[in-house]
């Protein structure tokens, strides 16, 4: 009987129906027109008298390519709307369309109800961004805090994924202007320091693998993320920490948590995120439930940090009392962590807030992004067995004189060639190095981008490009020692070229791409010299780059290989 009735209960009034259907049409026309207003609203204008046109002449008329930056697959409203939907699902897919069509030029790329970006193809462009001074193109996380046009918002969304970390409005916070300087005065120049522990927990995370048979099979990215997890943990909080199981499974949460929440946030208009609460509550919702819930283990990492920070007073107070550093921390290497603790207490240069909403932002640029490197040689590894002789040969020979030291990862070029090509092949995102205009910014042909624009170069595409690269689409493990061979400069797996951006370029390149070359030699040498890797079962979908999100690829979660110990 019951049920017989239930279906009644659902039949609503006809015009109710109506109602809805058209409530659903009007939010959708809204939603669209909003995002076709924005996107070009937000464009680049290079003739500033198209700026007087009201919003509605900006709705209906077609941009002319000369007035604007165009866009990189047309500039009518259906154009637009198809660039939105195709950027959110396949970024580079769309950018390699722009490149195609204005390799000798710019582009302008649409991003959902943010910022445009400007996308410099030009080589001669490109340098004119790599030699701009900070104070008028700014690095990218720092964008919603420089005081822009207000609807210039940030890749990293700091302002509602990590809310209350930094001053608000404050710009390019101190800290942040500080710590890359630091870790190249610490983590680059002393990195023999952190070798012996760095290689300890890369040796620990191999024993918690389980062999059946001689062979074991594990998630790709996982065992690279666990292997990056615990040994740059130890770099950034020392070795208590980076041996604690609930500290590590934070780390690796959290930074999942913090991209799921960005992309989540990257949806969601900034009128509405900016209201009060919707923006802290969209984050919390957005990962919610999920195995990477942001706030449950960004808790736990506080509670951590904060243990931490303790035991940094007393060690303080101890050595304040003795005049000198306590004789068991003397050769041990700096603490990324305590680093930035002591100069908050001793020389108050930012405050505690700032220290960890640092930490948090660090344990994404050191952990996530080595860990994506590791991956994408480790798969790529696991498809080539043909690599696995000559660059065991290399490594056996060389830890054998050097042991795993400093030196001993710089004299492995064939291996650094075969991580260099995995990383041109298999870049996290394709684009890098994100600035944002500060001041007006005039390029070499003539076009000044405004203040608040946001610039970034095609790297993923250039570094699959004909002009840079001979037969680009294939692999080839040894193409770098082959081009240092015929005497090409740049060629090491940490230098910066124009053909190759993965590590950014200028300033702002990645400081600690020399810890996370070492740390991706030495999880190799130790693999190479124990087992045989390869890929169980037949299929199992793509390597890298096939998922993408906007313009970062997803690592294909599933993905395992195999390790079989050597007979
Ligand atoms: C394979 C691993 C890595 C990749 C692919 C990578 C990539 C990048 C890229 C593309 C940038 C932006 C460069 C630019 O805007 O021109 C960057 C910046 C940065 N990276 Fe890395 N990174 C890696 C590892 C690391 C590690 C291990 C650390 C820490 C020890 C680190 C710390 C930083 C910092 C602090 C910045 C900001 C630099 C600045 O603003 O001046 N990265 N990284």
């Amino acid at each position: 009987m019951a049920m017989q009735n239930w279906p009644n209960g659902l039949v609503l009034p006809s015009g109710v129906f109506l109602l809805s259907f058209v409530l659903a049409i009007s939010v959708i026309l809204v939603t669209v027109t909003a995002l076709v207003i924005t996107s070009k609203r937000l464009v680049n204008d290079i003739n500033t008298a198209h700026n007087t046109s009201g919003y509605l002449v900006d709705f209906l008329l077609p941009s002319n390519s000369q007035d604007r930056v165009p866009f990189a697959a047309g500039q009518n409203p259906f154009a637009i709307l198809y660039q939105h939907y195709r950027f959110v699902i396949d970024g580079p897919g769309l950018i390699n369309k722009g490149y195609v069509r204005f390799k000798q030029g710019l582009f302008e790329i649409p991003r959902t109800f943010r910022f445009g970006q400007v996308i410099l193809c030009k080589p001669e462009l490109i340098e004119g961004l790599r030699t701009t001074r900070s104070a008028v193109a700014s690095p990218e996380p720092w964008i919603d805090q420089v005081k822009c046009p207000p609807t210039v918002h940030l890749l990293l969304q700091i302002s509602h994924v990590m809310p209350g970390y930094f001053p608000k409005g404050g710009g390019w916070p101190a800290i942040a202007k500080t710590t890359p300087g630091v870790i190249r005065g610490t983590v680059y120049k002393e990195l023999d320091r952190y070798i012996p522990s760095m290689d300890q927990a890369i040796l620990s995370q191999f024993h918690t693998l389980q062999f059946n048979d001689d062979e074991c099979s594990v998630g790709c990215f996982d065992f690279a993320y666990s292997i990056v997890a615990r040994s740059g943990s130890f770099a950034m909080v020392g070795s208590q920490l980076s041996q604690n199981e609930e500290y590590l499974k934070a780390v690796k949460d959290h930074i999942l948590g913090m991209i799921m929440t960005t992309r989540v946030q990257f949806l969601v208009p900034d009128c509405l995120k900016r209201a009060r609460y919707i923006g802290g509550f969209i984050s919390h919702l957005a990962t919610l439930g999920t195995r990477w819930d942001m706030h449950a283990s960004r808790k736990i990492l506080l509670k951590h940090f904060n243990a931490r920070a303790a035991e940094y007073r007393d060690e303080m107070a101890s050595e304040e009392l003795n005049h000198q550093p306590r004789p068991e921390d003397m050769h041990k290497p700096v603490e990324i962590f305590r680093w930035l603790y002591e100069s908050s207490v001793l020389r108050q240069r930012w405050s505690y807030s700032e220290v960890i909403g640092e930490m948090l932002l660090l344990q994404f640029a050191f952990i996530y992004t080595t860990a994506y490197g590791l991956y994408g040689a480790l798969a790529e590894l696991a498809r080539r067995p043909e690599y696995i002789t000559p660059l065991r040969e290399e490594v056996e020979t060389i830890l054998t004189e050097l042991g795993p030291t400093v030196a001993a990862c710089d004299r492995m070029i064939l291996l650094d060639s075969f991580l260099k090509e995995c990383q041109r092949l298999h870049p996290p995102a394709a684009v890098s190095a994100h600035r944002v205009c500060v001041t007006p910014l005039q390029l070499s042909n003539g076009i000044t981008l405004k203040p608040g624009t946001h610039v970034g170069v095609p790297s993923g595409v250039i570094q699959r490009s004909s002009e840079y690269y001979e037969n680009p689409e294939a692999f080839d493990g040894f193409r770098f020692v082959k081009r240092a061979a015929a005497g090409a400069k740049d060629s090491r797996f940490v230098d910066l070229s124009p053909e190759y951006l993965v590590f950014g370029m200028g300033v702002h390149a990645c400081p600690g791409r020399w810890m996370a070359s070492a740390l991706m030699k030495l999880v190799f040498a130790h693999i190479l010299t124990r087992w045989n890797v390869f890929l169980p079962g037949s299929s199992q979908g793509p390597v890298t780059g096939s998922l993408s999100f906007e313009e970062f690829y997803v690592p294909n979660f599933g993905l395992k290989i195999g390790l079989r110990r050597r007979k």
